[in-house]
């Protein structure tokens, strides 16, 4: 009996790889993981060292439905729009292809160099399109009467305040997967992760004016 658990045993070993790895091996995926970070945190955080780190919102690109679902919430608009956090400048191509005059604000300096050469490429006029390297929370907002975010949960409330104080009683504000909250809709399209909310800031005030004090605060 002994013998030939000795012998299974003998067999598994043989059978079964190590498991610790070559050193080579383990040194080449250590080098490529620390490669991979890097190129991520270029591409990904440049320009946040100055945002609070409640307020920062990593670069996530919107998917084709949602770029979609915010051109049907702007059907019939018109005027000034201003993205914030452009990314790639994907909306803001939409946007000003359906003849919008477009600003996209983002922080991270790559995207907006990628993003003003892809408007070069595709001969965008600057004033269809102009992409800003700026901290949208600096800066004001007053003159666009349309505004697209596709940000985080955590900010919208922070947002909502700062488009309250700032944008024109005629503005529509769009908002990509989170909605803001105690804000009543205009409309919302899609669904799951392309859920896009659209909302009137008229509509907005007046319905925060209804309010008991106290309860108007996002
Ligand atoms: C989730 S991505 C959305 C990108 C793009 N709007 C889209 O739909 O594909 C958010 C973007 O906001 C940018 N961003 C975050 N905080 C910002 C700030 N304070 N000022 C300007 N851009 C900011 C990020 O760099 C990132 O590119």
């Amino acid at each position: 009996m002994e013998d030939s658990i000795e012998v299974i045993l003998q067999d598994s070993g043989r059978m079964l790889p190590t498991s610790r790895p070559h050193p080579v091996v383990s040194a080449c995926t250590g080098a490529l993981l620390t490669g991979m970070y890097g190129v991520w945190s270029l591409f990904v955080m440049p320009g946040f060292r100055r945002v609070p780190w409640k307020l920062k919102v990593p670069y996530l690109p919107s998917s084709k439905d949602q770029t979609q679902n915010i051109m049907k919430l702007l059907d019939g608009r018109t005027g000034r729009l201003a993205d914030l956090g452009s990314g790639d400048g994907r909306v803001v191509f939409a946007a000003s292809s359906a003849g919008f005059q477009c600003t996209g604000f983002e922080i991270n300096s790559i995207l907006v160099a990628y993003s003003r050469s892809k408007a070069c490429w595709r001969g965008v006029h600057a004033n269809q399109a102009t992409f800003v390297k700026k901290d949208f929370w600096k800066t004001d907002l007053s003159s666009y009467n349309n505004v697209t975010t596709f940000l985080a949960p955590g900010v919208m409330a922070i947002l909502g305040d700062k488009l309250l104080k700032e944008l024109p009683d005629d503005a529509r504000v769009i908002a990509c997967r989170f909605p803001f909250p105690n804000w009543p809709q205009h409309s919302c399209v899609g669904s799951g992760l392309d859920q896009t909310f659209a909302y009137d800031i008229c509509t907005v005030r007046a319905h925060l004016r209804t309010l008991p004090q106290g309860m108007n605060e996002n």
